[in-house]
C-alpha cells in the first residue's frame, strides 16, 4: 500500500514512524513532513491546506490511504473532496469536524445526547459578554467559538481577568474564530485525554494519556499546544475508563450518526476528571499532539489494521493491543514559546539520543538546512519519548535523553508525569 500522512508536526513524525512498521505499507509520502520526517518517508512540499494540490498528488501517485494529522484541512473538508474522487481517507467529514472547529456547535450536540460538560452560555456582542460577566462574577472560562491552535481558551480567576479575554477577542485579535464567545463554568478536577477510533457507529478507544498544556512548570504560564504527555493517564482508572466511553464516547458517536454526520476517524476527548465523574473540555478531530506521541508507541497493533476499519465501516472486527509500558514524552521548545522565538538555529546530539534503547525522537519543528544539518523551524521542535516498566522510570529516560539534545534557547518542562507520580505514590 501507499500512504500519504498529511501535516508536519511531532504528531505526523509518530505516525508515520508507525505506519512505516505496517506490513501492508510499502512507501509512505508526507506533505509537507519535517527534518526528522524525511529519513523514513518521502517528504512531498505541498503544504497541509492546499487541498487542490493534496488531492492531485494523491490522484496521479495511487495513493491507497491519506491520514490527515492536523484540523485545519479537516475543517476545510479534505474528506469530503477525497471521497468524493473515490479515494481512501482517515478523518471526519466538514460536518462532522464541526465537533472541533465550532464550540458552540460541540456543546449543542453534548446537551442534545446529554453528555457531561461545563455549563456554557454563547454570545454574539462583546457588550453581551462583559455584562454576563460582571453578573456572574469569576472564576469563568472564556474561549473563542473557532479554531485557535490551542490558544483560544482563557480560565479566569476572577471578572477582571474574563473582561481582559474578552477585550481582547473583541479586538480582533483571533479574526473570525472570536465571532462568537463562549462563557463557561469552570471546572476542577485533574485533565486526560481519550481518544478513540470510530468508523461512524463502533468506538474503540486508546490508551489514555496526560498533556501538559501549559507553558512552564506547575502548569503555570501560557498555554500551548502542549509541552509534553505521558501515557496511561493513572487518573483515568478502569471503572472511569468504561464511564468514558459509556458516558461519553458512545453517545458522541451515537448522537453524530442521529444528526446525520456519521464521525468517522479519531475522536479525542479532552477530559476533566471532576469530583462528579468525566466532564468534556473539548472534542478535537485529530489525533492530539502531543498526546500521540506517547500514545502511539504503545500501540503493539499494525495501525493500519483499524485505520482501514474506521474508513471502511468495519471497526467492530478489531481489537488493539497494548505494550504494558509507560511512556513519557517531553517537549522541546524554542525560547519564547508560545510567543515570538527565533528559527534556523542547529540541533546537536540526536544521534547520541537515537543510540538509547526504547526512547524516540519525534521531530516537529525541524527542517534539514542547506549544509545538511538539523536546524530548528517552529516553535515545539521536538518530543523526546521514552518507554519503561514504569512511570517514574521512564520519567527519567526521558529527561535523560532530553539532556543529550542542545540548541539555542531550548526550553522546557522539567516536571512532565509528575502528576502520575502523585496517583501512584502519592508524592
Ligand atoms: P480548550 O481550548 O477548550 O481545550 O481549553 C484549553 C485549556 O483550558 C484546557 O486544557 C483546560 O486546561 C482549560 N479549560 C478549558 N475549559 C475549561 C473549563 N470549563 N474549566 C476549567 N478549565 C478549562
Ligand atoms: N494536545 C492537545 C491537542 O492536540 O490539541
Amino acid at each position: 500500500m501507499k500512504v500519504l500522512v498529511i501535516g508536519s508536526g511531532g504528531r505526523e513524525h509518530a505516525i508515520v514512524w508507525k505506519v512505516k512498521k505496517s506490513r501492508w505499507v510499502n512507501k509512505v509520502y508526507c506533505a509537507p513532513g519535517n527534518g526528522g520526517i524525511s529519513s523514513l518517508a518521502v517528504c512531498v512540499p505541498i503544504q497541509a491546506d492546499d487541498i487542490d494540490n493534496l488531492l492531485k498528488f494523491a490522484q496521479e501517485n495511487e495513493i491507497d490511504l491519506t491520514i490527515v494529522g492536523p484540523e485545519g484541512p479537516l475543517s476545510e473538508g479534505i474528506v469530503d473532496r477525497f471521497e468524493e474522487r473515490g479515494l481512501r481517507i482517515f478523518g471526519p467529514t466538514k460536518a462532522a469536524a464541526r465537533l472541533e472547529s465550532s464550540k458552540s456547535y460541540a456543546k449543542m450536540i453534548m446537551e442534545r445526547y446529554n453528555i457531561p460538560t461545563a455549563k456554557y452560555v454563547t454570545f454574539k456582542s462583546p457588550e453581551e459578554a462583559r455584562k454576563y460577566i460582571i453578573e456572574t462574577g469569576g472564576p469563568l472560562v472564556v474561549k473563542v467559538d473557532g479554531l485557535a491552535s490551542g490558544k483560544g481558551a482563557f480560565p479566569c480567576e476572577d471578572e477582571l481577568e474574563a473582561l481582559e479575554a474578552v477585550n481582547l477577542i473583541a479586538s480582533g485579535a483571533f479574526k473570525e474564530a472570536g465571532s462568537k464567545v463562549l462563557i463557561e463554568e469552570y471546572l476542577v478536577g485533574e485533565e486526560a485525554s481519550v481518544l478513540a477510533f470510530s468508523d461512524g457507529k463502533n468506538v474503540i478507544p486508546l490508551e489514555s494519556a496526560q498533556d501538559h498544556k501549559r507553558a512552564l512548570d506547575d502548569d503555570k504560564g501560557l498555554n500551548t499546544g502542549g509541552m509534553g504527555a505521558y501515557s496511561p493517564a493513572p487518573v483515568v482508572t478502569e471503572d472511569l475508563a468504561s464511564r468514558i466511553y459509556d458516558e461519553i464516547l458512545v453517545p458522541t458517536i451515537k448522537g453524530m450518526k442521529a444528526e446525520g454526520h456519521p464521525y468517522k476517524g479519531i475522536l479525542y476527548a479532552g477530559l476533566m476528571i471532576t469530583e462528579e465523574g468525566p466532564k468534556v473540555i473539548e472534542y478535537n478531530c485529530r489525533f492530539g499532539d502531543p498526546e500521540i506521541q506517547a500514545v502511539i508507541p504503545r500501540l503493539a497493533t499494525d495501525i493500519i489494521k483499524p485505520i482501514l476499519a474506521c474508513c471502511d465501516g468495519s471497526l467492530d472486527k478489531v481489537k488493539l493491543r497494548w505494550s504494558r509500558n509507560s511512556s513519557v514524552c517531553v517537549v522541546m521548545a524554542s525560547g519564547g514559546y508560545p510567543g515570538k522565538y527565533t528559527r534556523g538555529h542547529p540541533i546537536t546530539g540526536l544521534e547520541k539520543v537515537e543510540k538509547m534503547d526504547n526512547t524516540i525522537v519525534f521531530h516537529a519543528g525541524t527542517r534539514i538546512d542547506e549544509e545538511g544539518r538539523t536546524v530548528t523551524s517552529g516553535g515545539r521542535v521536538l518530543g523526546i519519548t521514552a518507554l519503561g516498566p514504569n512511570i517514574k522510570e521512564t520519567i527519567r529516560s526521558a529527561y535523560k535523553g532530553v539532556k543529550k539534545v542542545e540548541f539555542k534557547d531550548a526550553f522546557y518542562r522539567t516536571d512532565i508525569g509528575k502528576k502520575a507520580l502523585f496517583h501512584i505514590d502519592g508524592m
